[in-house]
C-alpha cells in the first residue's frame, strides 16, 4: 500500500472529555511498531462498554480517547515481526489478546492471556501507549482497539484473520458482544442439552446468550427484562419464556424458582449490575444450578449469603465468553458463513461514523440492539 510506513491522516471521533458527545477530528495514526498491525476500519458498532466508560467510569487520565472496541477491517501495513497477517487481510481486531505463549493462553481452561488490556489493567481507560495524535495531543486507545477511527493500529496478538468472504459490516459485532453473550453460555455456563436456563438483560449479549443456550439444546430459556420491548427478539434467538421483574412483588429469584419448580439449572447475568447478578445466581437451583457474570462493572462489591453457594450452586465468570480470539473468532465468522449463528439479527439501525454520537444515544436509551457504523467503503 502507498500509504505504508507513513503517517495516515484520517477521520476520528475523539472523546475529550466524560459525559460529552464524541467530536469528529482529523488524526494522524503512526505506522505500526514491531508486532503491530495498522488496519483501516470497515465498520464499527457501539457497545455498552463504550459508553460505560464514556459516562460511569470516568478516569480521570483516561482522556482524550478514541473509543470503540467491535469492529471489522482490512488490514493496511503490519509492523516488523508480524508473520501471520498481511496487508489486504480481513481481520476482527479484539480487546482480548492472546498472546499464546504465556500460562493462560498455553491452558485450554482460559482465554485470559496475561498481556490483554482487560487483565491487567482493569481500571484503566487505556494502555498509555497510542499510535495517535490529533492537534499536537497524544489521543489514548481505548482497550487496546479504538474503532472509531478510519484507521488505528492494533497488536498481532489481539488481531484474528478472517475469512476473506465475511461481510465486515455484519462479522463487527463478533468483535464483542455476540461472542460475550454465546460464549458464556456454551463455554462458562456449559449448558446442557434438555435443561432450563434464565438470561437477565436482553441486550446484544443477552440475546447472543439466549442462542448459546438454545445452540447448546436447552429446552426451556426464560428471558428477564425490566424493558418488555426486548421480548419479541428473544423470541426471535429461542427465549420460551419471558418475564419482567417489574410485573411481580416477589423477587425475581422467587419468581422463577416458582416457575421451575426450584430454579433454573443455569442462570446469565448480562446487564452488569450487581444486584441482578445476586438475582441470578439466587434463581438457579440448589444442588448443581451453575450462574454466569457476563456483564459488566467494576464500581460495586458483589454479594450474597454463604448459604447459597454452600447448598451446591456454582458462581463462575467469563469475559469475551471464554474465546480464545486468534482461534475462535475466525471459528465463529465461519459458523455465521455457514448459517449457523445468527449475526444479522442484532442489527437495528445503520449509520455512518460521523453519526456516532446518535448511536450512543440509541443505546444509552436501550433503543438499539446494535448500530452498526460505516467507517470507510468495504
Ligand atoms: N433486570 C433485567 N434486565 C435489566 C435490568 C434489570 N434490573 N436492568 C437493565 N436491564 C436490561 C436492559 O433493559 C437492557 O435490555 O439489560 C439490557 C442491557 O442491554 P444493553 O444495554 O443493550 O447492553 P449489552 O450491550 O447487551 O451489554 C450488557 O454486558 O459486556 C457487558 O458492558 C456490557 O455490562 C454490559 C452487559
Ligand atoms: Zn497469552
Ligand atoms: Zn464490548
Amino acid at each position: 500500500m502507498a500509504t505504508a510506513g507513513k503517517v495516515i491522516k484520517c477521520r476520528a471521533a475523539v472523546a475529550w472529555e466524560p459525559n460529552k458527545p464524541l467530536v469528529m477530528e482529523e488524526i494522524e495514526v503512526a505506522p505500526p511498531q514491531a508486532n503491530e498491525v495498522r488496519i483501516k476500519i470497515v465498520a464499527t458498532a457501539v457497545c455498552h462498554s463504550d459508553l460505560y466508560h464514556l459516562f460511569e467510569s470516568m478516569p480521570q487520565d483516561g482522556f482524550p480517547v478514541v473509543l470503540g472496541h467491535e469492529a471489522a477491517g482490512i488490514v493496511e501495513s503490519v509492523g516488523p515481526g508480524v508473520t501471520e497477517i498481511q496487508p489486504g487481510d480481513k481481520v476482527i481486531p479484539m480487546f482480548m489478546s492472546q498472546c499464546r505463549e504465556c500460562r493462560f493462553c498455553k491452558s485450554p481452561k482460559t482465554n485470559q492471556c496475561e498481556k490483554s488490556w482487560s487483565t491487567g489493567r482493569l481500571n484503566e481507560m487505556s494502555p498509555s501507549d497510542s499510535r495517535f495524535t490529533c492537534k499536537g495531543k497524544k489521543v489514548l486507545q481505548f482497550s487496546g482497539t479504538s474503532t472509531f477511527s478510519e484507521y488505528t493500529v492494533v497488536n498481532q496478538m489481539s488481531v484474528a484473520k478472517i475469512d476473506p468472504a465475511a461481510p465486515l459490516d455484519k462479522v463487527c459485532l463478533l468483535g464483542c458482544g455476540i461472542c460475550t453473550g454465546y460464549g458464556a453460555a456454551v463455554n462458562t455456563a456449559k449448558v446442557e442439552p434438555g435443561s432450563t436456563c434464565a438470561v437477565f438483560g436482553l441486550g446484544a449479549v443477552g440475546l447472543a446468550a439466549v442462542m448459546g443456550c438454545k445452540a447448546a439444546g436447552a429446552k426451556r430459556i426464560i428471558a428477564v427484562d425490566i424493558n418488555p420491548e426486548k421480548f419479541d427478539k428473544a423470541k426471535v434467538f429461542g427465549a420460551t419464556d419471558f418475564v419482567n421483574p417489574k410485573d411481580h412483588s416477589e423477587p425475581i429469584s422467587q419468581v422463577l424458582s416458582d416457575m421451575t419448580g426450584g430454579g433454573v439449572d443455569f442462570s446469565l447475568e448480562c446487564v452488569g449490575n450487581v444486584g441482578v447478578m445476586r438475582s441470578a445466581l439466587e434463581s438457579c437451583v440448589r444442588g448443581w444450578g451453575v450462574s454466569v457474570l457476563v456483564g459488566w462493572t467494576h464500581l460495586n462489591d458483589v454479594a450474597t449469603r454463604p448459604i447459597q453457594l454452600l447448598i451446591g450452586r456454582t458462581w463462575k465468570g467469563s469475559l469475551f465468553g471464554g474465546f480464545k480470539g486468534r482461534d475462535d473468532v475466525p471459528k465463529m465468522v465461519k459458523a455465521y458463513l455457514d448459517k449457523k449463528l445468527k449475526v444479522d439479527e442484532f442489527i437495528t439501525h445503520n449509520m455512518t461514523l460521523d453519526q456516532v454520537n446518535d448511536a450512543i444515544e440509541l443505546m444509552k436509551h436501550g433503543k438499539c440492539i446494535r448500530t452498526v457504523m460505516t467507517v470507510s467503503p468495504q
